[in-house]
């Protein structure tokens, strides 16, 4: 059975996850600039680019499969090559995507991972093979979302290939982005349960077991609502309906969350905690609201599409890899989450602002301009959370404190 590793393991990886998740939300800070005030020198739809796959690439996967593959004690040479090649191609794709932008080079490069994430989820569903553990079963159903996912992906090059008609190549698009966002959720839970025994945090064990049992089914059914025209017909309606019933493994998981928060000694850990709870449940009602209707809305404003991604991505996900990241590598937690939540919070209300003409309401021009520098400015108000989380992970690390858990270190 797996069993958890000794502190020492992954270090490297996980700190280069920081560097991209860095480098890679700076450039959407001056992408939400840009909405201000356009600059010249930017070919925005590469810089949106270079932001988003880097995110995924370098942040998400890499730090993902670094922290699974030390929960699973696969520390060896083959998985230092897997994810020092996800670290390349992050970086390659970076640069390319920025350059460049959807050229050929750029989905070559960015086409490499599909094999060497596959080498990562073998790995991953090999070493977990035979163990019951909770968390190492969230592992496993983020795996089976980024076969999901692969297939997606697949499925959109068969259909360019046949020329089928746009809807069903954005299908096709979202099935892909939707399942990938759902490895995301479901591996950081993972991740999350097994860093809150390391630091004795009361865990509600059963409440995420229904959250898995449930999510799991129903979560990839939702992507049609993405897709302008993804909420009409039969498939429009099962999405619509598995939305509204997501709410309640998300429910489930975030009480867990919150009460694992209350049980954490002061510190910024139980904060982080709560807060990963308020991101999990806003999530949930954000989409359940697209199921009873109003996906129509975020189709149509861009605005109120980005806000529901980033309290996906950057709400519930980044912090949970974070949490989980500083609590193997040490560092202080709680300046940088006040900052990062604080800022998305902000962040939100300038987007949901912005997207208020969707809605069809008589509106001065300013409000919607207010909305987007309130946002803009909530954008850098995470980075300086990101920074703050980075300047403490390097300086516990220069003074050699790497720990494995706050059993080891004090609080976090
Ligand atoms: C301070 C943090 C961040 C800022 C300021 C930011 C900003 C932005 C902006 C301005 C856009 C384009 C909006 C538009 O086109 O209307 C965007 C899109 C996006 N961002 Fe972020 N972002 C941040 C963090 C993240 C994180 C952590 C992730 C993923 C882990 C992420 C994933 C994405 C994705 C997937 C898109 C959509 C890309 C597309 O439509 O092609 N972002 N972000």
């Amino acid at each position: 059975m797996a069993t958890s590793r000794d502190p020492e393991s992954m270090p490297f990886f996980l700190r280069t996850s920081i560097g991209f998740y860095l480098l890679a939300t700076a450039l959407g800070l001056v992408l939400r600039i840009f909405f201000v005030a356009p600059f010249g020198h930017l070919v925005f739809a590469n810089a949106l680019h270079a932001h988003s796959h880097t995110l995924y690439f370098g942040w998400g996967a890499l730090g993902i499969f670094a922290l699974a593959f030390r929960r699973l004690g696969a520390e060896g040479r083959a998985s230092k090559a897997v994810l020092g090649a996800i670290a390349a191609i992050a970086a390659a794709t970076f640069v390319s995507f920025l350059l460049s932008g959807y050229s050929p080079p750029s989905i070559a490069i960015s086409s490499l991972s599909l094999g060497v994430w596959g080498w990562a989820a073998a790995t991953i569903w090999r070493r977990s093979r035979g163990s019951t553990d909770l968390d190492v079963s969230f592992l496993r159903a983020g795996i089976v979302y980024l076969v999901l996912a692969s297939l997606g992906a697949l499925t959109r090059v068969a259909l360019i290939a046949l020329q089928a008609p746009t809807f069903y190549k954005s299908l096709a698009v979202f099935a892909f982005l939707h399942d990938f966002a759902w490895f995301f959720v479901l591996s950081v839970v993972g991740l999350l349960i097994e860093r809150a025994r390391a630091h004795g945090l009361h865990l509600d064990e059963r409440l995420l077991r229904w959250q898995l049992r449930l999510s799991v089914p129903l979560a990839w059914l939702t992507f049609p609502l993405g897709v302008a025209g993804g909420a009409n017909g039969l498939l429009g309606t099962i999405a619509s309906v598995a939305a509204i019933a997501l709410v309640v493994p998300a429910g489930l998981g975030a009480t867990a969350l919150w009460r694992a928060g209350a049980s954490a000694p002061r510190g910024g850990l139980g904060a982080a905690f709560r807060w990963l709870a308020i991101w999990l449940a806003l999530e949930a009602v954000l989409s359940a609201a697209g199921g009873l209707g109003l996906a129509g809305l975020a189709v149509h404003s861009r605005h109120l599409a980005i806000l529901y991604l980033h309290v996906l991505l950057l709400g519930f996900v980044t912090l949970g890899l974070m949490v989980s990241t500083l609590s193997v590598l040490g560092g202080p937690l709680s300046a940088g989450s006040w900052l990062h939540n604080g800022g998305l919070s902000i962040m939100a209300l300038g987007l949901a602002a912005a997207g208020l003409p969707a809605f069809g309401l008589e509106l001065a021009p300013l409000v919607p301009r207010l909305g987007l520098i309130v946002a803009a400015f909530g954008g850098a108000v995470v980075i300086a959370g990101g920074i703050a989380w980075s300047v403490g992970a390097w300086r516990s690390a220069a003074k050699g404190e790497e720990r494995a858990s706050l059993a080891l270190h004090g609080p976090l």
